[in-house]
């Protein structure tokens, strides 16, 4: 049975605020937060409302008369979970063949883009290990693009310092030293030399994604998992369009494309294994995907 509208969730905060925010958070993002999810959402609105001074089911009301109020709910229910290094393997996998074989290949600079970039941890690493091969090369070798639809997510990545503990996640002792500046007990600071070979800006991957040039490689991790399935569907067809053929797609390690490798045939109408847009390969210990050489 479904929970009256004005019920309380057994955070204090109503059903259909919950919802309301569910709502709104899925029309701005493309993420769905399931009902099971409820609870956080509710939690989550609680603090905001507390914040703001007002109470939870006031919130609704106050959005549509106050977009910064709607933005702040958006912003209050994403998530920004990241680190240095991000599960290891795949940056190996950067490391030793994917970004050689792609300033090999590239006829001006490489074009990388970390989509979904939440605060910075992603790009910043892909840098750090573009600064070790290529020194003082890099910022003429490779064009580092990183987005998020958040806002605050990238003005905390744009200052490039972190805690204490955001540096133990994920970073060498090594990196640490060679690459970060320490500017209080708990503040680290990405020197500019490799702070500078990111260049941060706003995308929203629901929307039709801003002319950028075709990507020699783009990370989009942690992010498809929270879309509905239409959603998924329709980014990975403007991810497809915006890689090279040949380039390098990788996706975080709970996600896979089955879709893409499955094409409607066009006369018949039925579902058919065609030429596959995307062709899952193997480097070192991780999944890959490339766009067909001759998928133009
Ligand atoms: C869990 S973080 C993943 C960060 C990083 N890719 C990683 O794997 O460590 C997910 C990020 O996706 C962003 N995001 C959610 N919906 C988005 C959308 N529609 N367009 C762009 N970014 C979005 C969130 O703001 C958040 O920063």
């Amino acid at each position: 049975m479904c929970a009256p509208d004005d019920a309380a969730t057994p955070t204090g905060v109503d059903h259909a605020a919950v919802e309301w925010a569910r709502a709104l958070l899925r029309r701005r993002t493309g993420i769905d937060l399931g009902p099971e999810r409820s609870y956080v959402v509710g939690v989550r609105l609680g603090v905001l409302a507390s914040r703001l001074g007002l109470a939870a089911p006031a919130l609704p009301a106050r959005a549509r008369l106050e977009p910064a109020v709607e933005d702040a709910v958006v912003e209050a229910l994403l998530n920004h979970e990241s680190a240095f290094f991000r599960d290891w393997e795949p940056f190996e996998a950067l490391r030793r063949e994917v970004l050689p074989a792609v300033l090999r290949e590239a006829r001006g600079p490489a074009r990388i883009w970390s989509a979904a970039c939440a605060t910075g941890q992603e790009p910043y690493s892909i840098a750090m290990l573009l600064h070790e091969l290529l020194g003082d090369g890099a910022p003429a070798r490779a064009a580092l693009l990183a987005s998020d639809v958040s806002e605050a997510a990238l003005s905390r990545a744009r200052a490039a310092r972190y805690s204490r503990f955001e540096v133990n996640r994920g970073l060498s002792a090594r990196h640490l030293l060679q690459h970060f500046e320490q500017e209080g007990p708990d503040a680290w600071r990405l020197r500019a030399s490799v702070r500078d070979l990111v260049r941060f800006e706003r995308i929203n991957l629901i929307d039709p994604l801003p002319p950028r040039g075709q990507q020699d490689v783009i990370l989009l991790r942690n992010v498809m998992i929270y879309l509905g399935a239409a959603e998924r569907a329709a980014l990975l067809a403007r991810i497809r369009a915006a890689l090279r053929p040949g380039g390098w797609l990788l996706l975080g390690g709970a996600e896979s494309v089955l879709d893409p490798l499955i094409r409607r045939d066009a006369a018949s109408g039925r579902l058919a294994a065609a030429r596959p847009w995307l062709v899952s390969v193997r480097v070192g210990k991780t999944f890959w995907y490339r766009r067909a050489e001759d998928d133009a």
